[in-house]
Parts: C-alpha cells; structure tokens; sequence
C-alpha cells in the first residue's frame, strides 16, 4: 500500500477531508505551529513540525532535505499537499517524481502564487475554482488532475470566497487523491 504524507501550514480543513475519507495518511509535516499539525495528533497520526525561519537565514536546501528525510524514513510514496506554505527546492521533485500533489484556490493556469483568491476577485471574475495538480520544481505549474468551478458573488471578501473553495475543495481533493493512488499503484 502506498504512504501519503501531507504537508501543512494552516487551518487544516483540508487535511480534515483527506483524513475523513480514510486515506492512508501516514505522516503530516507542518513548517510552523498551526491547527492542522494539532488535528494530525489529535487523530494519532505521526507529526513533524520543521519550525522553519522565515527572512534571509531561511536555507531552502536544508529544509528540504529534512522533509526528504521524513518522506524516506516514513517510506511514503505519496505527498499530497494541503496548504503547505513553503517552497521546496527543485531536487524535492525529481527524488519523486510526479509524487508530489498540489491543491490550488484557482482556475490554473490562472491566478498562480499566494494571492489566487484576491486576484480573482481584483480581476472581476464571475468564476473561479479550485485545482489539483501534479506538482513540478515551478510554482503552480504541472499536469492537472481535477478541477472545480466556484461562483464569485459581487459582495464577495477574499474570506468569505475562499471559504467557498475550500467547501469544494474538501469534496475534490480526497477523491482525486484516492483515484491517483489506484493509477499509480
Ligand atoms: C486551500 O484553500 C488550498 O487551496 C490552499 O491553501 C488552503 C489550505 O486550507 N493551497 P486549509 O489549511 O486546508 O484549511
């Protein structure tokens, strides 16, 4: 059976789903303290908390090479990212190749990077979405595995649409994961 491990940095409602689909989550990485590292050990799952630095003393390298480290001690084979705020190196990626997945508060190609949900709006979209991707070494870039649409609406905040995606994400996400695990098992 192959090992998921998901990275984190946030709320965590994400990770919620995954686990709430009975995915064979197996290890959660977290870069910093935030709730979705307390859900994993609330639900007994191994956690690693890598406490990065953030500012020039930030050594991307090192970093991840000790998430390459858990991935390999934990013998995981897939890493589903579920709001992970760091960047990894590029080596990250072709230590395992097309293992890695990404989930994104947009359309991609459109509205890359941190601010997907602002800029949709700042762009007056009437739709957007979210998308699961095979993550590459550039940002937001790589083969898509699913997509949905979400409806902006005209008094829409960045919150109150985010938190929109985020019901359709929690829908999508776990079972793109679980169809990509039987295409790759
Ligand atoms: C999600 O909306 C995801 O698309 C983005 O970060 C958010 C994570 O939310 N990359 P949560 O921590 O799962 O609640």
């Amino acid at each position: 059976m192959i090992k998921i491990a998901v990275p984190v940095s946030g709320t965590g409602s994400n990770l919620q789903a995954i686990l709430d689909y009975s995915l064979p989550v197996t290890l959660v990485i977290s870069d910093r303290d935030c709730l979705a590292i307390e859900i994993a050990r609330n639900a007994g799952i191994p956690t690693v908390n890598l406490h990065r630095t953030f500012g020039p003393k930030f050594n991307k390298d090192a970093f991840t090479l000790e998430i390459l480290k858990y991935l390999w001690k934990y013998d995981i084979g897939l890493i589903a990212m579920a709001g992970f705020r760091t960047i990894l190196s590029d080596f990250a990626f072709d230590w395992f190749p097309k293992r890695f997945l990404n989930l994104h508060p947009s359309l991609l190609p459109k509205y890359k990077g941190a601010h997907a949900v602002r800029d949709a709006i700042m762009a007056g979209e009437k739709v957007t979405g979210c998308t699961i991707h095979i993550a590459t070494a550039v940002l937001d870039e790589g083969p898509i595995l699913a997509q949905q649409k979400v409806p902006v609406l005209p008094d829409d905040t960045v919150e109150t649409l985010h938190e929109r995606i985020r019901i359709a994400e929690w829908e999508l996400y776990p079972k793109t994961i679980a169809k990509y695990l039987r295409e790759i098992s």
